[in-house]
């Protein structure tokens, strides 16, 4: 059974983004730029904020972060958001989630430019992608597909390889505990696009577990209710592991591994985590790409 190492597999995409980026200029005026919005002070978000902003360093992506005050109005939030839709320098941007419950999420997502919606959260982004024609796949997601790939292609040649070809899923079941528009939804698009036969549960189908146990492939995204043993599954299967929760102090995620039958499993933390993080690094080089910004000589 495989435990997929989520941090490695990010580490290898990491290395060839910062490569590819060596191509361009390093003024400020051509490096990629993402502004990350934090309304209030949200400890787990804070956390989460800081490593994607390490992890722009890293690469070599210009990240700015603007911290609002819990407080804030619409009009204020707006206002900041339109300027940075408006910032020729800045390629890409996204809120932290969640916001305070005063502001509609929603109507302050759609303000965001579907160029700079890196993270597909906007309506114009999100038909794009149900109708086939995505403008960038979300983060989460994203990071789901590429384990699910370098599943395939670890079975097939038995080592890590940073961009492992598309799997096609035809023939395979696929389940999904969890629809939010970040994760569930988005998902079974994408697992649809592989012709996967997709299976969406949520917090009213009741026996999740009878779709469970036929899965092939099972992305579990829920961080709340009971969690899943492994013993549920059937032999073969790849578990996909995005919920997040703490307990006890302790990081976990929606699965219980208790178990040796499954063909692969990611482990939280260390899975799904990193690897979202580095699709949002790669997204944010794709909104850079399209805004023609043009590669130069290396300087060695
Ligand atoms: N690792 C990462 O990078 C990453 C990224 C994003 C999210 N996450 C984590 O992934 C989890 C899901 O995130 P989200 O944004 O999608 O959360 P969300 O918006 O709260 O959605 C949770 C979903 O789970 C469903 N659900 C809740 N309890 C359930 C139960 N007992 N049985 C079946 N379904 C149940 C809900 O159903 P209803 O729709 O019926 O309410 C809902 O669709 C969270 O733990 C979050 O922290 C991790």
């Amino acid at each position: 059974m495989l435990r997929l190492d989520g941090k490695l597999f990010a580490f290898l995409r990491e290395l060839h983004l910062k490569e590819l980026l060596c191509h361009y200029d390093p003024g400020e005026s051509n490096r990629p730029c993402i502004t990350i919005i934090q309304v209030g002070k949200k400890k787990a978000s804070s956390i989460y904020i800081s490593r994607k902003i390490e992890a722009c360093h890293r690469v070599g992506i210009i990240a700015k972060y603007l911290n609002l005050d819990e407080t804030v109005d619409f009009e204020k939030l707006k206002d900041e958001i339109i300027k940075i839709n408006q910032d020729n320098l800045c390629d890409a941007m996204i809120l932290q989630l969640p916001i305070p419950q005063h502001l509609d999420k929603k109507k302050v997502i759609d303000l965001i430019s579907p160029i700079k919606d890196v993270d597909c959260l906007t309506s114009s982004n999100q038909g794009l992608l149900f109708t086939q024609n995505p403008r960038y796949f979300p983060c989460t997601p994203l990071a789901c597909i590429n384990l699910i790939d370098l599943v395939f292609h670890l079975k097939k040649i038995g080592k890590y390889e940073p961009f492992p070809p598309a799997s096609d899923l035809s023939g395979l079941h696929a389940v999904i505990v969890g629809r939010s528009n970040l994760v569930g939804r988005p998902m079974a698009e994408i697992l649809l696009q592989r012709n996967a036969t997709v299976t969406v549960c949520h917090s009213k189908t009741g026996d999740t577990i009878r779709y469970l146990k036929d899965a092939d492939i099972v992305i579990l995204a829920t961080g709340a209710g009971p969690r899943t043993s492994s013993k549920v599954f059937r032999s073969g299967a790849i578990v996909i592991d995005v919920g997040i929760r703490l307990e006890n102090g302790k990081l976990m995620g929606d699965l219980i591994v208790e178990s040796e039958q499954l063909l692969a499993f990611t482990p939280v933390p260390g899975g799904v985590g990193p690897m979202t993080v580095q699709s949002l690094l790669e997204n944010t080089f794709t909104a850079f790409k399209n805004g023609n910004k043009t590669p130069v000589n290396r300087v060695s």
